[in-house]
């Protein structure tokens, strides 16, 4: 059976993919990005998925104002890299899991999500850079990627209610999937973040830290956050960060915060980073922690070493 076994936020800043292509990822500017992913990159080596469900949102590449699925799955074998307007980005092709894209397909439809499936579909910088931050520069990228895409740039979005239980639907699609396959989200885009208009430039750290928070713990209380809370606290665009729900909806109740990141400013954008493990469904923690969980006795030791690692995280 395929499974879940954790979620990823990133943000997916053009910037930050100039920056790769352009080799100026030492720049002072960007050093600290992208030290920021370097624990993420060795976490995704260890956990090596088979497959990555990446969230994201076309920015007119795919689409254009004629046309804006609100959710459109990518069921195709491969995904040409778009022009945005300077020639593809130089980063490899990527390439898709059709099976498993066509048995989400039916599972999600069947439960009542009408899905834009796409057969044949460029992705631009949203998908690749978070590709780049968390695989770096690869020749060919190291799983297979089915792109999710969602519209966030013209209204009206999809609410965050939906897109968490968009992401529920995909989890339960996944766990029905005879495969036996490891399998990890992305939730990209955001956080805050403002790029026209009198509030051009915006950042709401506050805002941000506290989404993180109820991202890992507390997720319900995000999902009936109204766009126009989004809006006002966060940015015209930081309405993007509805896509990070659907990575945490496709996630269970209770997770393991591994590793935050968060930084300001990347281009005009507050960068923000957070790992998710399922506990049950092979993490890596929720598999270290598994033969001690049988021995009552050292459960203390498991909370005191959880306490030690919470403050690990947060000193790091
Ligand atoms: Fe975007």
């Amino acid at each position: 059976m395929a499974r879940i076994v954790a979620g990823v936020t990133s943000s997916h800043v053009p910037a930050i993919g100039a920056a790769i292509d352009n080799h100026r990822t030492s720049e002072p500017y960007w050093q600290r990005v992208f030290e920021g992913f370097e624990r993420s990159k060795e976490w995704i080596a260890k956990v090596k998925p088979d497959v990555c469900i990446v969230v994201y949102n076309d920015h007119a590449s795919a689409f254009s104002v004629e046309m804006i699925p609100t959710f459109a799955l990518g069921t195709a074998a491969e995904f040409p890299i778009a022009d945005e307007g300077w020639g593809p980005r130089p980063v490899p092709v990527v390439k898709g899991h059709p099976q498993l894209a066509a048995h989400i397909a039916q599972s999600v439809i069947l439960d009542e999500f009408d899905l834009t499936l796409c057969n044949k579909m460029e992705v631009d910088h949203g998908l690749t850079v978070p590709l780049n931050l968390m695989f770096g520069t690869p020749k060919e990228w190291p799983c297979p990627v089915i792109p999710l895409a969602v519209n966030v740039v013209m209204f009206p979005p999809p609410t965050g209610n939906r897109c968490f239980n968009l992401g529920r639907a995909i989890k339960k699609a996944v766990e029905s999937y005879p495969e036996d396959l490891k399998v990890v989200v992305f939730g990209t885009g955001g956080m805050s973040h403002q790029i026209s208009g009198q509030r051009a430039g915006l950042i709401n750290s506050k805002f941000d830290h506290a989404f993180l928070d109820n991202l890992t713990r507390n997720p319900q209380k995000l999902v009936r956050m109204d766009h126009l809370e989004y809006m006002r606290e966060a940015g015209a665009e930081g309405v993007e960060m509805v896509m990070w729900l659907i990575m945490r909806g496709a996630l269970e109740d209770k997770v393991d915060e591994v590793y935050r990141f968060y930084t300001v400013p990347a281009s005009n954008t507050a960068v923000g980073h957070i790992i998710l493990e399922n506990r049950s469904k092979g993490g890596r923690k929720a598999a270290a922690r598994k033969p001690a969980a049988k021995s009552r006795k050292s459960a203390p030791k498991l909370k005191r070493a959880a306490a030690r690692q919470k403050i690990q995280r947060i000193r790091s």
